[in-house]
Formats: C-alpha cells, structure tokens, sequence
C-alpha cells in the first residue's frame, strides 16, 4: 500500500509556488494577491479560511481577510464584490461557502468576475473546464487530479467511482477524470443518495472517490484488492483531545488500506492539497492577468 501524502506533496508545490514568486519580485512584478470573504462564524469555515491566509504568507502571496457578520444581507455582500471586481489590486478571491440562509449562494458566485474566480465556481469556468479549456479548476478536485499525477496512479480505461455530486468536488471530480489525457481517458460513475446498491459499483471500481461527509462509510467489504482510495470527508467527530473534536474522513481507513494499493489518509491527504492549489489557481489569475496587460 503507498500512502498519497498530501503534506508532503502540498509542501513540494508550495515550494515550486515560492520560487516563482521569487522570480516575480526579481523581475520587480506585483506578486499575486489573493482575497478571502467570510460570513459569519462556522468554525470549520474560519479554521479554512485561516489556512488559506496563512498559506498565502508562506509562498509570498498578498492576501486580504474579510470578515462579515452572519447578519449580512446580499446587497451587502454584492457590493463587496463588486469592489473586489473593480478592485485591481487584487487577482483572484473566494467566498467560503456555506452562507448564511439569507443569502443566494448562485447569485453570488455569479456575481464573482470569472477572471478572479480562483475556486472554479461560476458557470463560466464551470463550462471551460467541461470543454477541456484552460480555466480555474475547483482546487480540491484539481489536488486530486494532482495527487494522481505526482504518484503516477494510472488512470486510462479505469473505472472511477465518485461518490456524492456537490458543485465543489463530486460533480468537478466525474468531469475531470473523463476528460482527455491524463489524469483522465477514466470510465466515470457519479453515485449519489439516489444510487442503488452502491457496493456493486465501489466492488468493481479501479479508484473510487468519496466525498459523502459519513465517518468510516467505505468500509473493506466494499471494495477490490489493489483499489485507490481518494478521501475526501472531513468531518468533526466528537473526542476527547484538547479541541474536544477530531477530523475524520468516510473511509474505514484501518481496513481498507489493507486491500488499497494507493490511498489518502485523512487528516492529512486531500485538505492540505485543496490550499496548495487555490495558491496555483491565484499565481495562474496573476500570470494571465500580466498577459492581458502586455
Ligand atoms: N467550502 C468548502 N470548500 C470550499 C472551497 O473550496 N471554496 C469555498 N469558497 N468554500 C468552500
């Protein structure tokens, strides 16, 4: 069994990001400014947004923190993004999702410049990326398809079972491994909460890709001798550490990993690599932003 270890990759691309950075300041460019808006006081979201900004300070990227009140109204938060839009100073921003109720989440990420959209959201993106054009790729689907590609996990003519259709990974996921050359030139299944007899599609999968948010739900029974595993829950489950809390994925890590030839662990393989990758999909913003100016 190999271990994909986001840390470590995540550290590698993190350190290819800082020397181009380096470059950047060499050349006496701006470097790459990354915006981050948060409403309200999910912990999980603050805990995110933290290491997204914390990240940007380790490669040498700007960044901005905004925080609102989980009282927000749209307007107000339309606004807001009009003025990062506006905003030149900045190259890419998110909105951490989810918002409070009283706010549209479709309308907003509309409302979000397809230029500076760094998470791949908007429809615009959305579609580029269908069609095999460059674009933001939604980054935790995008440190998947890189954690495939730096362990070199073969991926043509394999069956890929995705697990859940969320906007941010299941559904960007099933579209990235079917499209042309690699990671990809995969044979998708995207299994949902309207999927029957689930186990006789992850029994016969090549790699299967769990984004469900149910602790330990992909236990050994389920799946093939010499299957991938990519994990992508992270839930808080209640424990009695320090923070009262722990993460855990929806993969019966300690079982399935005898019968996997690769698998992520969790915490600790496709967390760490959804942040290097917004910090590759805001350096593209900044490269494709100097290109438009020249
Ligand atoms: N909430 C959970 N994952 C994400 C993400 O990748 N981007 C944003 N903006 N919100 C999220």
């Amino acid at each position: 069994m190999q271990l994909l270890d986001g840390v470590k990759v995540s550290n590698d691309i993190k350190n290819e990001i800082t020397a181009q950075v380096d470059l950047m300041k060499e050349r006496g460019e701006k470097v790459p400014h990354l915006a981050a808006v948060l409403v309200g006081n999910d912990g999980a979201s603050l805990t995110y947004v933290g290491s997204k900004v914390k990240a940007c300070e380790r490669v040498g990227f700007e960044s901005s923190l905004i925080k609102f009140p989980d009282t927000t109204t749209e307007e107000e938060l339309l606004q807001k993004i009009k003025e990062l839009n506006e905003n030149d100073d900045i190259d890419g921003y998110i909105v951490q999702l989810p918002l409070p109720k009283q706010i549209d989440s479709q309308k907003i990420l509309l409302a979000i410049s397809p230029s500076k959209d760094v998470d791949g959201f908007h429809p615009e993106n959305f579609g580029k990326m269908a069609q095999e054009m460059q674009t933001f790729i939604p980054a935790t689907p995008f440190g998947i398809m890189e954690l495939l590609e730096r362990y070199k996990v073969e991926t043509q003519g394999k069956h890929v079972v995705v697990i859940g259709r969320s906007h941010i990974v299941g559904r960007p996921m099933s579209i990235l491994m079917g499209r042309k050359g690699y990671p990809g030139n995969a044979t998708v299944t995207l299994a949902h909460s309207h999927t029957q007899n689930i186990e006789e599609l992850t029994k016969q999968a090549d790699i299967i890709i769990t984004a469900l948010g149910v602790p330990n739900y992909l236990k050994a029974d389920m799946v093939k001798d010499g299957v991938t595993v990519i994990d992508v829950g992270i839930t808080r489950v209640p424990s009695d550490n320090e923070k009262g809390y722990k993460i855990t994925g929806d993969v019966d890590f300690e079982m399935v990993s005898k019968k996997a030839a690769f698998i992520t662990p969790v915490p600790g393989g496709v967390g760490p690599m959804t942040i290097a990758m917004l910090l590759k999909n805001t350096l593209l913003a900044r490269q494709m932003r100097n290109e438009k100016n020249k």
